[in-house]
């Protein structure tokens, strides 16, 4: 056995066990043979929340929390945000490398000439009520796709993949536009294949009277950059669930509304709109001190701040802060950003946040954004899904393609009672 192993002792049998460590882990299952006899089922490693536990191989991203790196691919964020449009990145993050240039023309052309929605999705759509929150929106329909494209069951077939996959980031913006425009009581948009992703999905979302609608190039390029920050960060809560659904086979319609439900918590990316709620309730620099107090009491957590894996400044909070003042040229300064400033400067200066390491995430900046685009709080995580949809397929094919990887499935620690007698319904007593 080479150095790489790990020895443990179990001391309610004396025994020594020598296990394997490959990249840093060892397998669970490996401690299955430490059992005190040959009834014992054998140990587990008990792990709520996924603290400590790597779920699969992925050489999709690559995140150092404690030094806030992201790379996708090899990557780093900064470089992508810098020279890359989003389509570029999401081909890169779902085949591994930055497209040529014939590659990259036909990949827009393909996700552009999937953008349009059948006309039963619209119906659909319209059936909604009145003040559905566009976010509850998405993921019905993302799930409705199931019902107009079932052909998606044939998720073993690589093609039939793809074309799953070109048809989700083309319906993406749509889906979302038309949520937005539903909650406006606004008429649907339809798609115009002369316009990159960003300015297309401003033109249905914005896109009143005029005959063709332009995009500003400044907002335009400040949405893809959003998108490529948003576009994969590795196994967090919604890839989790993206994979765990999708190893039941689930076709990807399914698979993906269940990732975007997960990407809705106020705790994952429905922080962005929380955020800006608790910009709100605080109202104004003065009262910073004191919600931060509060906060530190326990009373209220600081929407946009701390992360499971950045234990240092979320690189992408970095790009969205710089992005931030190029949009506020064109759209003026949103007032709210001073309060965010003063939040995060008090924040960073007090004991409670720096022994916990809290930094602001990439949920702290972008609803900021969004706002002075004009966009309202119940689109944010909905701008979240639209990127993110790529990172989510990225990790749906890798898994079905693992052959290490099966159906999902934790075990448990039981608490529950021994087996106890039956109780006819006359002699039990109320429980609440
Ligand atoms: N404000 C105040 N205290 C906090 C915060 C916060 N935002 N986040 C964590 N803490 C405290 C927490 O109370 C705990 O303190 P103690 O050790 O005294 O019990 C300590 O810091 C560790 O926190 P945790 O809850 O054990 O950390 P976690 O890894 O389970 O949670 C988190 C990570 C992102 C869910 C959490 O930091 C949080 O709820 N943040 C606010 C919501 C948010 O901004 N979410 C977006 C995350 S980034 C984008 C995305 O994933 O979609």
């Amino acid at each position: 056995m080479s150095q790489e192993t790990l020895t443990i002792t179990d001391n309610r049998t004396k025994q020594s066990y020598t296990l394997p460590i490959e990249h840093g882990t060892i397998r669970a299952i490996d401690l299955r043979q430490i059992k005190t006899g040959p009834e014992d089922f054998g140990l587990m490693t008990y792990d709520p929340a996924f603290m400590n536990t790597a779920s699969c191989r992925s050489r999709i991203t690559f995140i150092d929390g404690d030094r806030g790196i992201l790379h996708y691919r090899g990557y780093p964020i900064e470089v992508l945000a810098e020279h890359c449009s989003f389509l570029e990145v999401a081909f890169l993050i779902l085949f591994g490398d930055l497209p040529t240039e014939t590659e990259l023309k036909n990949w827009v052309s393909q996700i552009t000439h999937h953008t349009m929605l059948h006309e039963t999705t619209k119906k659909f759509m319209e059936g909604f009520r009145y003040n559905a929150h566009p976010m509850a929106m998405l993921v019905t329909t993302v799930a409705a796709l199931s019902t107009v494209y079932p052909d998606a069951r044939a998720i073993d077939d690589p093609n039939n993949r793809l074309l799953q996959i070109k048809r989700l980031i083309g319906k993406m913006p749509s889906i979302a536009a038309m949520s937005y425009r539903h909650s406006l009581g606004f008429p649907y948009v339809y798609p115009d294949n002369d316009l990159n992703y960003a300015e297309n999905f401003m033109n249905m979302l914005f896109r009143m009277v005029e005959p063709k609608y332009v995009a500003n190039p400044v907002l335009a390029r400040a949405l893809d950059i959003l998108f490529i920050l948003h576009a994969d960060h590795e196994q967090n809560c919604s890839a989790n669930v993206m994979r765990s659904v999708g190893s039941a086979q689930a076709d990807p319609y399914l698979t993906t509304a269940a990732a975007a439900a997960a990407l809705s918590g106020p705790l994952h990316g429905g922080a962005n709109e929380e955020v800006l709620k608790m910009i709100d309730e605080i109202g104004s620099k003065e009262n910073v001190p004191a919600y931060v107090k509060r906060s530190k009491e326990g009373h209220s957590k600081l929407m946009g701040f701390g992360h499971r894996v950045y234990k240092n400044y979320d690189p992408r909070a970095k790009i969205i802060k710089r992005t931030a003042e190029q949009v506020f040229e064109v759209t003026g300064r949103n007032p709210k950003l001073e309060i965010a400033l003063e939040l995060e400067r008090i924040a960073l200066e007090d004991d409670y946040f720096i022994k916990r390491k809290l930094y602001p995430n990439v949920d702290f900046y972008s609803g900021i954004i969004y706002q002075a685009m004009g966009f309202k709080p119940e689109m944010f995580t909905v701008l979240f899904a639209i990127p993110r949809t790529a990172g989510w397929l990225a990790q749906w094919q890798e898994m079905l393609t693992d052959s290490e990887q099966k159906i999902a499935r934790p075990r448990q620690v039981y608490a529950g009672h021994d087996v106890r007698p039956f109780l006819p319904i006359e002699k039990r007593s109320p429980s609440w």
